[in-house]
């Protein structure tokens, strides 16, 4: 079966608790099985990882290449500093979706650079949890249609 991977970063375990005006009151369990119905009635699977730790998600993204078919990343606070994480994500040829909760732009200065983006297929900020529907469902599309993703890469 085709499978998807589904990694959260730092503090997003303690979505639901969390800054509730910003991120909203599901849990991460909350998000991640609403988003394991979506791709299971696609016929795919998805795995699911939260981890505060930059080497682990480097680690998981290693370990994802030609494991999955795409993988829905929102890397947290690491977005705006890891070039480690972006390195990893270059490395991989898996296409990764970079998915925020809030909007990033809307908010402080410094979380308005991405240093993932740039090697990203794509990047969903401020939709909430419907942003990592929306990324499942493009990776699950995009399978075949490799020649929109422009800007991976490079
Ligand atoms: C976040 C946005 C980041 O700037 C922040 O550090 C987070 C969550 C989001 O989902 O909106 O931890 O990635």
């Amino acid at each position: 079966m085709n499978r998807l991977l589904m990694l959260n970063g730092p503090n997003l375990n303690l979505l639901g608790a969390r800054e509730k005006d910003i991120y909203g009151t599901q849990t991460l369990a909350d998000i991640e099985s609403a988003v394991k119905e979506t791709v299971l009635q696609a016929g795919y699977d998805i795995d699911c990882f939260q981890s505060n730790h930059e080497g682990e998600l480097i680690d998981l993204l290693h370990q994802g290449n030609g494991v999955y078919e795409g993988i829905i990343f929102n890397p947290g606070a690491f977005t705006h500093t890891s070039i480690a994480l972006r390195d990893a994500i270059a490395a991989i040829d898996v296409p990764v979706i970079e998915v925020h909760l809030s909007n990033v732009y809307a908010r402080e200065a410094f979380r308005h650079t991405s240093v993932l983006a740039p090697v990203c297929m794509g990047q969903i900020t401020g939709l909430g949890p419907e942003g990592y529907h929306l990324a499942a469902k493009a990776l699950m599309h995009v399978k075949g249609r490799r020649e929109f993703n422009v800007n991976t890469k490079n």
